[in-house]
């Protein structure tokens, strides 16, 4: 009892390159900037197909032929419809949270209590695709419905006649969105439905590894994904983009100014990413979508990215920190009348299909993450005195 022994393999810090399980959803080749999605290129995914073609590569696990991706996109519509009759009282009172992402997390708990979503080990593979998918379909509909009611406005219903990406666009408006915005916002959730085992995914499969319901696996992940080191970061990138536009068209002021920030220990939102140590493509496809719809902030973004990347290089010149996904989807989102505040649950419309394909493939393996932790507090253990000790007796005894 005086010596702490432990052999236990030590893992390095945030499990960085760790396998800790095997997926067939996709993975990400950070030195080669591409990832995919099961067998598809995804660049390739998103400037060919609709969002609908995709996640059936997804959840269902092969591109459907033309028939196939009618159904799918009728059954997402209909879902969506029968979400809004059912969680009509969760869209008229939402528990608002410091943030939409917050208020997203709240309701999709709230979703699931409604829609019934019952624990994954009781479940065969058909009724866990079929909670999963209820809640996929569900969330535009709490995004765009709990973003109105805490405004004093009233939820839009959904559309099942449009495309999952068409009617989030309305129903967060209450317009009928342009073709141009439309297919732009389509290819950012194409973009951004999966992306290797990152923080929220991992948390989502953990959940699910306990046999937990569907809903307690999306909200876990959104619980992950609303840190700004992960999905809350857009927002923070258009307000960088923002404060340093004004410096414009002066390049040297924007350099000036984000060396300050960097000199101060900040970091620079929209930049570095744990795996790419070369471009991220999701930050090039962005770009050229923001290049095609023009606007005010895309002149800034480039300047501001121009100027960003020779500072990080300067900064830290072992490692390739370039532009990541949230730079242009800032750019992207705002041109395509997304507000700020929705951005990450933006993100979270497209990643909860992501996480829904991890979480089928979690509970199919039915294997318990159980890690460990080195103890590292104080030792040896202290004995108790018995009857009623307080914490003075047990120091004392320890002498
Ligand atoms: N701005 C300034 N410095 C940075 C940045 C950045 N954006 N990214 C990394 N660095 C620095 C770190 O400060 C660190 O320096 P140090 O060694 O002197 O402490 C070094 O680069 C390595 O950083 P790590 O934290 O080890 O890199 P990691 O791979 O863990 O970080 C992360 C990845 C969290 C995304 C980081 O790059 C970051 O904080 N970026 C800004 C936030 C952001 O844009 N998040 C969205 C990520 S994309 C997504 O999740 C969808």
């Amino acid at each position: 009892m005086t010596e702490l022994i432990d052999h236990r393999p030590a893992a390095p810090p945030g499990l960085r390159g760790v396998e800790v399980t095997s997926t067939t959803v996709g993975d990400v080749r950070g030195h080669e900037g591409r990832y995919h999605y099961r067998q598809y290129d995804v660049i390739d995914l998103a400037r060919t197909r609709s969002l609908e073609a995709v996640w059936h590569v997804l959840l269902v696990g092969h591109l459907p032929d033309p028939d196939e991706e009618a159904g799918f996109r009728r059954r997402l519509g209909d879902l969506r419809v029968d979400a809004a009759e059912r969680l009509g009282d969760v869209l008229a009172t939402p528990a608002a949270g410091p943030g939409p992402l917050d208020t997203l997390r709240t309701a999709m708990s709230q979703a699931g209590a409604v829609l019934g979503c019952r624990a994954l080990y009781d479940l065969d593979p058909t009724e866990r695709a079929e909670d999963l998918l209820r809640l996929v379909a569900a969330t535009p509909v709490l995004v765009a419905g709990t973003w109105r009611t805490t405004r004093g406005e009233h939820p839009v219903a959904p559309d099942p006649t449009l495309g999952h990406a068409a009617d989030l666009l309305r129903m967060i408006g209450d317009v009928a969105p342009g073709d141009e915005a439309v297919r732009a916002v389509e290819q950012y959730l194409v973009l951004t439905t999966d992306h290797g085992f990152n923080a929220s995914t991992f948390t989502a499969r953990v959940v699910a590894s306990t046999g937990a319901d569907a809903a307690s696996c999306l909200v876990a992940a959104l619980g992950a994904l609303s840190g700004p080191l992960h999905g809350g970061a857009p927002a923070r990138a258009l307000e960088l983009i923002d404060e340093l536009a004004v410096l414009m068209p002066d390049d040297d002021a924007i350099d000036r100014a984000i060396r300050a920030r960097l000199g101060r220990g900040e970091r620079l939102m929209g930049f570095g990413h744990a795996v790419y140590r070369t471009d991220d493509p999701r930050s090039l496809l962005l770009r050229d979508i923001a290049r095609t719809l023009g606007g005010p902030r895309i002149d800034a973004a480039e300047r501001i990215e121009a100027g960003a990347l020779a500072a990080l290089a300067d900064a830290h010149p072992e490692r390739p920190l370039r532009t990541n996904v949230e730079l242009y989807t800032a750019v992207v989102l705002e041109r395509c009348g997304v507000p700020a505040g929705l951005f990450s649950p933006m993100f979270a419309t497209a990643r909860v299909a992501g996480w829904a394909a991890h979480v089928l493939e979690q509970a199919a393996q039915r294997t318990l993450f159980r890690p460990s932790a080195r103890y590292e507090g104080p030792w040896p253990l202290v004995p108790l005195a018995h009857g009623a000790a307080t914490d003075g007796e047990a120091a004392t005894d320890t002498g």
